[in-house]
C-alpha cells in the first residue's frame, strides 16, 4: 500500500478542525450538563411580588396644595411597624442628609390575593414652593436611596403633565416602555396623569406590583394623578361592584370630592389649572352636582378634567350617552377646556365641533355608506369644516375630547368624522404643556413620533382657538372590513 506523507499545509488544516470541534463539543456538553444540573423554573408571582423590610411601591401624590405639600406611600413587609421619611432641602453637595428631619408614616396592613403587607402613607407640609427636596423612606434600619421632587412655583410658571390611557395588561413587558419613553420626552414633567385601568384585574397584587415596577423610581420623583377605571372595581362582598383594596393604602389623594368617593373623585390646582378627576363607574349624577359646585367656584385659567369612560367613545357599542346626558352640559356651561378619558382602547381626539346628537351622527354614516367615505365628505363640507348635523364652531365651548391607551391591548375604531385624529393598534403617551394662555398638547407613539398635535389659545370673551399641528405620521388604522353586498 502506497504511503504518503500529508503536506504541512494540509496538517495545519486538520489540526485547526480537530482544535474547533474541541471547542464546539465541550460547547455543547457544557450547556448540556447545564441544563441538567440547573433546570429552569418560572419564578412566581408571590416570590417576585413578595414584600421585604425595605420599601418598595414608593409614589408620591397630593392630597394638599402642590405648592407646598407632597405626599409618599410605599409598601414594606409586615415587621415595619412604623414607617419613617426623612426630607431635607436639597443641595449640590453631598451633606444635606445631616439637615434631614423626621416625619412618621401612618401604616395600614392590607391583605391581598398573594401575601399581607403594610402600606406606609407619610405627607411633608409647610415646603417652599418651587424648592427642590430631597427625601428617602425607611423604617430608621432599612432605607431607600434619596430621591427628588420640585414643588410647584408660587408664581404660576409653564409647565408639563404627561397623561396616560389604559396601562391594564402586560404591564412589566408592554406597558414599561410607554411610561419610560414618555419620561425620555418629559423629563421635567410636574405629574402623570392615569385615566383608568392601570391593572386589568382589580386585586391582583402581581398586577400591582407590574404597575409600580414599570413606572419604578420615577414615581418616587414625579407625581402620580390616578382615577380609577372600571377594571380598579371589584366584585363586593354584598354582590356590587367596589373599588379595588389596593386604591387607598397605595396613593394618598385628594379627599375634597363626594363622601364616599373620596380619592376616587377630587381637584387639585396645579399652577393656573384646576385638575378635576371623576370616578366614572359609579354615582355619575351626584358627581355631576359636585362638578357643577367645583366649576362654578373655580378661578384657574385652564380646567383639565379626567375620568375613564369617554364622553365621546371610540367604539362600536361602546356609547356612553347617559353620562354624557349628565356631565356634557356642565362641560358645556363652565368652557371646560380638555377632558381625558380611556376605555376605549384606540386613540380619538375631537376638535372643537361635536355631533349635535349621536344619532344625527349615525344616520349621517348609515347614509355615507362607508366610514371612510364619510371622513372624506366631511372634511369638504364648509368653510370651517363642519358637516352637516356637527355643531358650528360659534356655537360650541370649545372642549376638546380625547380617548387614548398606553397599555398594548387594542380594540377597533369606529371612525367618527368628527375625530380629527384616530388611532388604532398603537401604544401612546400625552404630553401637555400649559404656559400662560397656550396650552399645547402632544400625543406621541410608544417610539416617540409626534402622532397627533393641537395647541389651544385662551382669548378673551370666545372661546379658545384651536390650531391643528401636523403630526409626523400617517394615521394608523386596520384596513376596514368589506361591507357585505345587499
Ligand atoms: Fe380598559
Amino acid at each position: 500500500m502506497k504511503y504518503t506523507m500529508p503536506s504541512w499545509r494540509s496538517l495545519l488544516v486538520m489540526i485547526a478542525l480537530l482544535v474547533a470541534g474541541c471547542v464546539v463539543s465541550g460547547a455543547v456538553q457544557a450547556h448540556e450538563g447545564e441544563d441538567h444540573t440547573h433546570p429552569v423554573i418560572a419564578v412566581q408571582p408571590a416570590e417576585m411580588y413578595a414584600p421585604t423590610a425595605m420599601p418598595d411601591r414608593i409614589v408620591l401624590t397630593w392630597n394638599g396644595d402642590p405648592r407646598t405639600s407632597q405626599a409618599v406611600n410605599w409598601r414594606t413587609s409586615v415587621e415595619v411597624t412604623q414607617g419613617i421619611a426623612e426630607i431635607v432641602e436639597a443641595e449640590a453637595g453631598p451633606y444635606f442628609p445631616e439637615k434631614a428631619v423626621q416625619v412618621m408614616a401612618t401604616a395600614e396592613a392590607l391583605k391581598t390575593n398573594l401575601n399581607t403587607a403594610h402600606f406606609h402613607s407619610a405627607t411633608f407640609k409647610n415646603l417652599k414652593p418651587g424648592t427642590v427636596y430631597a427625601y428617602r423612606v425607611g423604617d430608621g434600619t432599612n432605607w431607600t436611596e434619596w430621591f427628588q421632587f420640585r414643588t410647584a412655583s408660587a408664581k404660576n410658571e409653564a409647565f408639563s403633565f404627561v397623561y396616560f390611557g389604559d396601562a391594564q395588561n402586560n404591564l412589566r413587558s408592554m406597558w414599561s416602555r410607554v411610561i419610560r419613553e414618555a419620561y425620555r420626552d418629559a423629563p421635567k414633567a410636574a405629574f402623570l396623569l392615569h385615566a383608568g385601568d392601570l391593572i386589568n384585574t382589580a386585586e391582583s397584587d402581581a398586577e400591582w406590583g407590574e404597575w409600580f415596577g414599570a413606572g419604578a423610581w420615577l414615581n418616587a420623583m414625579i407625581p402620580s394623578v390616578p382615577i380609577p377605571g372600571n377594571h380598579e372595581q371589584a366584585r363586593g362582598e354584598d354582590g356590587g361592584r367596589r373599588l379595588s383594596h389596593h386604591w387607598r393604602p397605595s396613593f394618598t389623594l385628594p379627599t375634597n370630592g363626594p363622601d364616599g368617593l373620596e380619592e376616587s373623585c377630587y381637584t387639585l390646582v396645579y399652577s393656573n389649572t384646576l385638575v378635576i378627576g371623576m370616578n366614572s363607574n359609579t354615582r355619575q349624577a351626584e358627581q355631576a352636582e359636585w362638578l357643577e359646585r367645583v366649576l362654578s367656584e373655580n378661578n384657574s385659567r385652564w380646567v383639565v378634567c379626567t375620568f375613564h369612560h369617554p364622553i365621546y367613545s371610540t367604539g362600536k357599542d361602546r356609547d356612553n350617552a347617559e353620562l354624557r346626558a349628565l356631565w356634557k352640559p356642565i362641560f358645556d356651561k363652565y368652557k371646560v377646556d380638555l377632558v381625558l378619558t380611556g376605555h376605549d382602547h384606540t386613540y380619538g381626539r375631537t376638535g372643537l365641533e361635536v355631533p349635535a346628537t349621536l344619532s344625527e351622527q349615525a344616520e349621517r354614516q348609515a347614509e355615507a355608506g362607508s366610514v371612510a367615505e364619510l371622513r372624506a365628505v366631511s372634511t369638504r363640507v364648509g368653510d370651517v369644516n363642519v358637516a352637516a348635523g356637527v355643531q358650528k364652531v360659534d356655537e360650541q365651548t370649545g372642549t376638546v375630547y380625547v380617548v387614548s391607551v398606553s397599555g398594548p391591548k387594542m380594540y377597533n375604531h369606529q371612525r367618527q368624522d368628527f375625530m380629527k385624529r384616530v388611532a388604532e393598534d398603537t401604544q401612546l403617551y400625552q404630553i401637555i404643556h400649559i404656559d400662560g394662555d397656550m396650552l399645547r398638547f402632544e400625543a406621541r407613539t410608544a417610539i416617540g413620533e409626534l402622532y397627533d398635535a393641537f395647541e389651544l389659545h385662551k382669548r378673551d370673551g370666545k372661546i379658545n382657538k384651536l390650531v391643528e399641528i401636523e403630526p409626523e405620521v400617517p394615521e394608523h388604522l386596520r384596513p376596514l372590513e368589506p361591507v357585505a353586498a345587499e
